[in-house]
C-alpha cells in the first residue's frame, strides 16, 4: 500500500517537473522553480523596466559563469541594465552572487582588522605603493590583490614588476605568510577570484556597457568582498582621467558601493579624489615606482603626498586606530620616521624583489630615448585632459591596448608642469621616456593636445572632493 502511494506520488512529481520545464512565458504571472527559468524572460523583464528577483540574478550569474548562458544573452542583459538600471537591492544581489562565483579568500588566520583599498583607476595613480607601507608600518595588516593596467590607466602589478625579480604571482599560503610576517603583501588576483566579474567585465568592455553605476559597483565590490578584508577604503576618482567625469556621478557610485559593503558586514568608506590632472608627476611603471620611493623618502610631489596621507589616515581610521586627526598624525609619523620606507623594502624582499633599486633608484633600467616637450606659448596651464596624458604614455610603451600586449617598464612621461603652473614659451613641459623612436611624435602631439595654456591663472581645484560613509556625505 505504502509502495503504491509512493509510486503515484512519483508519477505526479514527474508530471509536474515536465510541466515546469515548458517555457515559463506561457505561464506569465506564476512562480516557478529555478529549473523553469529562462534567460530570455529575464532579459525581457529588465528590458521592460522590471525588477529582477534574487533567483533570477542568481540564475544569470551562475549560468553565465559556467558557460550555460551565452555571451549574446549576457550582453543583451547588460545593455538592458545599462538603460533601465538596477535598484540597490538588485545591485547588492548581483554583487553577492558575483563574489560567490569563485574563491572567497579567508584572512581569518591573520590577527587584527584587515583593511583593503581600491582605486577606480587613474593616471599616475601609484598610491598603493605608498599607502600600503604607511598603513602596515602602523600595525594594520594589508593583504592586497591588485590588477594590471588597461587602456589609459595603469595597474599596480605592472608597476611592481618593474622592480627586478619582484613576484606578483605567489601561492595563497605564501601570500598569507608574508602578510603575517611583514604585515603587507601585494599580489595579482588568484585565478578564481570572482570569475563572473572576469567574464562580465571583458564582455562589458566590448559592448559599451562599462559606465553604469550598478555594474561598476557590483564589479568592484564583488572582488573586494571575495578578497576577504574586514574593512574597505574606496578611492573613487573623478574628472577627465576617470570613469566618472563629474563629482555627482562619483558620489553616487561611492554611495552605492558603501551601501553594498556595509550590507555584507564590511566597514566601508569612500573618498572622491581628483583625476582632472595626473596624480604626481610620473606616469609609467618604473617612473612611478621611483616617484613612490621618493615620496617614502619624504620628497615626493606635494599633491601625491597629500592624497597618500589622507587615504592612509582613512584606512587607519577603518582599522580603529583613532579619530581621522589621530590617524593623520600616525600616517605622517610613519612617513617622516622612515618606517614606511623600511616596510616597503621588507615587502619587496619577501616577494623576491631586488631591494638595491630602492636604495639607489638610478639602478632602474632607463629608456634609451628621453625627449623634451616644450611650451609653444607663455601663459598658465589652465587644464589637462588626463585621459590623453595616459594614452600618450601608453603610446610610448607604458600601457597595453590589448590584454596580451607586452609593456615597456621604463617607458612613460615625467611632467615638469601641471594645471595651475605658469609657463613660458620654450619651457620644458614634460619628458617622454621610450625605446620607440617612431612613437615620439605621436605621443608628443597627444600630450600637447592634452595641455591647455591660457592667459589667466586658473582657480586651484581641491584634491579631495568628498568623503562618503554609511552615515554621511561630506563635501569639501
Ligand atoms: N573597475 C572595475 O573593476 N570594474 C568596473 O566595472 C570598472 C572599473
Amino acid at each position: 500500500m505504502k509502495k503504491l502511494i509512493n509510486k503515484g506520488f512519483r508519477r505526479k512529481a514527474r508530471l509536474l517537473t515536465l510541466l515546469f520545464s515548458v517555457p515559463c512565458s506561457l505561464f506569465s504571472g506564476m512562480e516557478f522553480p529555478l529549473t523553469a527559468m529562462r534567460m530570455y524572460d529575464i532579459i525581457k523583464k529588465k528590458r521592460d523596466g522590471g525588477v529582477l528577483t534574487d533567483e533570477e540574478i542568481k540564475f544569470f550569474v551562475e549560468g553565465y559563469t559556467n558557460g550555460r548562458i551565452p555571451d549574446y544573452q549576457a550582453a543583451a542583459l547588460m545593455m538592458a541594465i545599462y538603460f533601465k538600471g538596477m535598484n540597490d537591492h538588485e545591485t547588492s544581489m548581483l554583487t553577492k552572487y558575483m563574489a560567490e562565483s569563485g574563491d572567497m579568500v579567508d584572512l581569518s588566520s591573520i590577527p587584527g582588522i584587515k583593511v583593503d583599498k581600491h582605486s577606480t583607476g587613474g593616471v599616475g595613480d601609484k598610491t598603493t605603493l605608498v599607502i600600503g607601507p604607511i598603513v602596515a608600518s602602523c600595525g594594520v595588516p594589508v593583504a592586497k590583490m591588485s590588477g594590471r593596467g588597461l587602456g589609459h590607466t595603469g595597474g599596480t602589478l605592472d608597476k611592481l614588476e618593474s622592480i627586478p625579480n619582484f613576484k606578483t604571482s605567489i601561492s595563497t599560503s605564501d601570500f598569507l605568510e608574508i602578510v603575517k610576517k611583514v604585515g603587507l603583501s601585494v599580489v595579482g588576483q588568484t585565478g578564481n577570484l570572482a570569475p563572473a566579474d572576469k567574464k562580465l567585465y571583458a564582455l562589458r568592455d566590448v559592448t559599451a556597457t562599462v559606465d553604469n553605476i550598478s555594474l561598476i559597483a557590483a564589479s568592484i565590490m564583488s572582488k573586494k568582498i571575495a578578497a576577504g578584508s574586514d574593512a574597505i577604503l574606496l578611492d573613487v576618482k573623478t574628472g577627465s582621467g576617470a570613469f566618472m567625469k563629474t563629482i555627482d556621478a562619483s558620489i553616487e557610485l561611492a554611495r552605492t558601493m558603501v551601501a553594498i559593503g556595509e550590507r555584507v558586514g564590511r566597514k566601508t568608506v569612500a573618498l572622491i579624489t581628483d583625476m582632472d590632472r595626473p596624480l604626481g608627476n610620473a606616469i609609467g611603471n618604473s617612473l612611478e615606482v621611483i616617484e613612490a620611493i621618493d615620496t617614502l623618502n619624504g620628497h615626493g610631489p606635494s599633491d601625491f603626498t597629500e592624497i597618500c596621507l589622507y587615504l592612509s589616515a582613512n584606512m587607519l581610521y577603518l582599522a580603529q586606530k583613532g579619530s581621522i586627526e589621530e590617524c593623520m598624525k600616525l600616517a605622517k609619523d610613519a612617513l617622516e620616521s622612515g618606517h614606511a620606507l623600511a616596510k616597503f623594502k621588507e615587502m619587496v624582499a619577501a616577494q623576491g624583489g631586488d631591494v638595491s633599486v630602492i636604495d639607489n633608484t638610478n639602478l632602474f633600467k632607463k629608456s634609451p630615448i628621453v625627449h623634451e616637450v616644450t611650451a609653444d606659448q607663455d601663459g598658465w596651464i589652465t587644464s589637462m585632459d588626463t585621459e590623453r596624458c595616459g594614452i600618450a604614455s601608453a603610446i610610448l610603451g607604458a600601457g597595453r591596448e590589448n590584454k596580451d600586449d607586452v609593456i615597456d617598464h621604463s617607458a612613460g612621461i615625467v611632467l615638469k608642469a601641471k594645471t595651475g603652473d605658469s609657463v613660458s614659451k620654450g619651457q620644458v613641459l614634460a619628458e617622454l621616456h621610450t625605446s620607440r623612436s617612431d612613437a615620439v611624435r605621436t605621443a608628443e602631439g597627444m600630450l600637447k593636445q592634452a595641455i591647455t595654456i591660457g592667459p589667466n591663472r586658473p582657480p586651484v581645484a581641491s584634491l579631495i572632493h568628498a568623503r562618503v560613509s554609511i552615515d554621511s556625505i561630506e563635501k569639501y
